[in-house]
């Protein structure tokens, strides 16, 4: 039996927790044959409902899970731990833009970031859900100057499946058929879901797709079904948004498929001309736990234009929250 992995979880008691630490005990995200720590973080208020999902967690009688821990503190909750999944945060409602959350969110990941400098694994891989997730992740790497910034990334595989999931029922194709789909940018109203270099049966998709159903239709739906889900459920994604979570954190560290890509947000390194440093979604393939960007991808001006004014949101997030890093 191999060594557990420690695998810490922020706002474990919330909605998106119910749906992600039960897949995870069960091998969903790390494979059937890796044993998980669980290492939970909750506000003291909400510790109560905490040991309730541990109670549930233990009651699953998982194979896997070798062990569970709660706490109130980040000290204690990321102490030797492999892999930090940042969900614990508040939701936007319906008529909120998610980085009118920073004010609330935005020192959550301070604290964090200092407290994973500090406790955690110098190899952790850190994923940041809470939204606004692209500057969350950004604040927590800059309070965590003794790690490396490449540990530290944001969701934007929730967007990738969303964008997967309307070009295969516009094509009326089964999504798994599709491969090589991008999205740039912030998790947020301005991400540019790029279809470009999706490939369907070996060619092209975007020779099948027409400019109007693109601009007016595709890429709308995916940069808003986060508000429409909320609107629809009274309450923002949470099982696709585990499901998502899974499948970012399961690439990085088992693999990408060959042949295909997958969207991250990561600290820009300069590739196609986004400011480096920013938390920026590009195409990424992942070998032996880490992470590369795609190179070479022709940029049309229609995507340029996209592709800079998510940039642009994303250094305006930035500079308002100077004082947190
Ligand atoms: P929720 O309110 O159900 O749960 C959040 C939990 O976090 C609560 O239990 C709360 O007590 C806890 N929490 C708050 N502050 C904390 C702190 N400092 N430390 C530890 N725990 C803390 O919310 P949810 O539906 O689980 O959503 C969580 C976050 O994920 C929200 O910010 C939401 O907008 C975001 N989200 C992101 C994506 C994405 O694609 N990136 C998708 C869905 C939701
Ligand atoms: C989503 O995309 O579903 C989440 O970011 C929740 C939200 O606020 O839209």
């Amino acid at each position: 039996m191999k060594d557990p992995v420690r695998v810490s979880i922020t706002g474990a008691a919330g909605n998106i927790s119910y749906a992600l630490l039960f897949r995870i005990a069960a091998g969903d995200m790390l494979g059937k044959d890796q044993p998980v720590a669980l290492q939970l973080l909750e506000i003291t208020p909400a510790m109560q409902a905490l040991e309730g999902v541990v109670m549930e967690l233990n009651d699953c009688a998982f194979p896997l899970l070798s062990s569970v821990n709660i706490s109130d503190d980040p000290g204690v909750a990321f102490r030797d731990s492999n892999i930090a999944m940042l969900v614990g945060s508040k939701p936007r409602g319906p008529d909120m833009q998610r980085s009118d959350l920073i004010k609330d969110n935005g020192a959550i990941f301070s604290v964090q970031g200092k407290a994973l400098n500090d406790n955690a694994n110098r190899d952790i891989k850190v994923i940041v859900v809470g939204n606004p997730a692209n500057t969350n992740a950004f604040i927590a790497a800059k309070n965590a100057p003794d790690l490396n910034p490449a540990n530290f990334t944001a969701m934007m595989r929730l967007d990738h499946n969303r964008a997967l999931s309307q070009l295969s029922t516009k094509l009326n194709l089964h999504h798994t058929e599709l491969s090589k789909m991008t999205v740039w940018g912030n998790h947020s109203a301005t991400q540019y879901p790029d279809i470009s270099n999706v490939i369907v049966n070996g060619s092209a998709v975007s020779d099948q797709i027409d400019q109007h159903w693109l601009v007016n239709d595709f890429i709308p739906t995916v940069q808003n079904r986060g508000t429409t889900i909320i609107r629809a459920r009274g309450a923002s994604s949470a099982a696709s948004a585990a499901s998502a979570a899974i499948d970012h954190m399961r690439d990085w560290v088992l693999g990408t498929p060959d042949d295909d890509w997958v969207s991250m947000a990561i600290p820009s390194d300069g590739s196609y001309g986004i400011q480096e440093g920013l938390m920026y979604s590009f195409p990424v393939t992942c070998i032996d736990g880490n992470y590369q960007i795609v190179q070479g991808l022709d940029i049309s001006d229609f995507s340029r234009e996209r592709m800079i004014a998510t940039e642009q949101e994303l250094k305006t997030e930035v500079d308002a929250v100077s004082h947190l890093i």
